[in-house]
């Protein structure tokens, strides 16, 4: 698919320039019409009713964990839905049995979706290492593996950071977790419908990833990975309808999985939607995708770089998607306000939910930074405009 028949599916894009696609992106057309086919012509439960509408309900939403499940190489059980990242990532925190004494490790760069989880783990007496990155934002494997003692029971490190774009070598991470018999998780919400990801490669014991992100899917829906061979160590935080096979009045007996771990009535018309979505991102191309961020990305650094007063955040050869930045002593929210008062210019600014990566960078005292993301919707001619905006702010604002 081209660039603009993708355009022509999301009418959002004729109205703004839209470079916040790291938060969430516009939902094209045949994603938002397959949700509409849902509530339009078979809105009832899935995996409950006999009828034929329930059953049509229970396909749909199971192809889409097929769908998921070729996508990213790994089996169809593996695949369990959730609302969004954070509950996949929350349902390791709190379904693997820590003990007091075990510990953690994350970065310091990690949004707090994969910290803050980790974190309040505390409470259990579990301890959180936390592994400091280098001044592009990079972790070094070997510092992982400094970090791992005998009571290690997990890593979970961000694929690409959402504060500043860069890539983290997960590759050696993971190779590292194995050779040490330590789990490992991999937040993956910056580079899921990105790039491509071979789950049996990258070989994670968990992953945890959003639809509503560079997979072009509706908002409410993500899923967790869950690697067959450790799935028992999980239990379910969500008990009750759908998540059991037998009750008495004493005991319960859990479903199999995933549906152990899928209780209650999900988002149903969004998982349909999130299926239209992997075939759209099929239909594009991960390669073009990848060719087509890689060349933005890089345009984008390098135009922001240029323009006098700004500072760019990051290594350029390293970085995938997203470019933070900032202008001199400008509040970042009063660069975001005006890039959209003056050209509908959509960016993210502040500290992304991500508050020790923005200290880690400097741009605290600062109220964080200004953060552009794209996908491939984006047009050169959208970051030229973008660019120049910037320029045109520096010049009056700057110092
Ligand atoms: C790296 C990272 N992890 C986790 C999250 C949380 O994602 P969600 O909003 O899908 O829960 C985000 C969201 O921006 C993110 O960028």
């Amino acid at each position: 698919m081209k660039i603009a028949d993708v355009r022509a599916d999301i009418p959002l894009l004729e109205e703004v320039i839209y470079l916040d696609a790291a938060s969430t992106t516009p939902t094209p057309k045949p994603v938002v019409e397959a949700m509409c086919d849902y509530y339009y012509n078979y809105n009832a439960n899935m995996g409950r009713g006999a009828y034929k509408t329930a059953i049509k309900a229970t396909t749909k939403y199971e192809n889409t964990r097929e769908k998921l499940s070729k996508f990213l190489n790994c089996e169809f059980e593996e695949i369990i839905f959730t609302k969004n990242t954070t509950e996949a990532i929350n349902t390791v925190a709190n379904g693997f049995d820590f003990k007091k004494g075990d510990s953690v490790i994350i970065s310091n760069i990690e949004h707090h979706s994969n910290f803050v989880p980790w974190l309040n783990l505390r409470k259990k007496g579990v301890n959180l290492k936390i592994v400091t990155a280098d001044e592009n934002g990079v972790l070094d494997p070997l510092d992982v593996e400094k970090a791992i003692d005998e009571t290690t029971r997990l890593i979970s490190i961000t694929h690409v950071s959402n504060a500043i774009g860069s890539l983290q070598p997960i590759g050696d991470i993971g190779k590292i977790a194995e050779e040490k018999d330590v789990l490992f998780m991999v937040d993956a919400a910056q580079s899921l419908g990105h790039m491509k990801i071979d789950l049996k490669n990258i070989n994670p014991d968990f992953a945890a990833f959003p639809g509503h992100k560079g997979l072009l899917g509706p908002l409410g829906t993500g899923f967790l990975y869950c690697r067959s061979e450790v799935v028992d160590k999980l239990y379910p935080t969500n008990l009750g309808g759908g998540t059991v096979l037998d009750v008495s009045e004493n005991d319960f007996t859990l479903d199999a999985v995933p549906a152990r771990f899928e209780g209650g009535t999900p988002n149903i018309a969004g998982i349909v939607g999130l299926g239209t979505a992997v075939d759209y991102i099929d239909r594009i191309g991960l390669s073009n995708i990848e060719k087509h961020a890689k060349k933005l990305t890089r345009y984008m650094f390098d135009g922001i770089n240029r323009i006098e007063n700004t500072i760019c955040y990051g290594d350029p050869e390293n970085i995938y998607g997203i470019v933070s930045f900032n202008i001199n002593n400008i509040n970042p929210h009063d660069v975001a306000k005006i890039l959209d008062e003056l050209k509908r210019i959509c960016v993210r600014s502040g500290y992304h939910c991500a508050i020790p990566a923005i200290r880690h960078i400097g741009a605290y005292k600062l109220g964080g930074n200004i953060r552009a993301s794209i996908h491939y919707y984006n047009t050169k001619e959208e970051i030229k405009i973008f660019v120049d905006t910037l320029a045109e702010i520096s010049k009056f604002l700057g110092d």
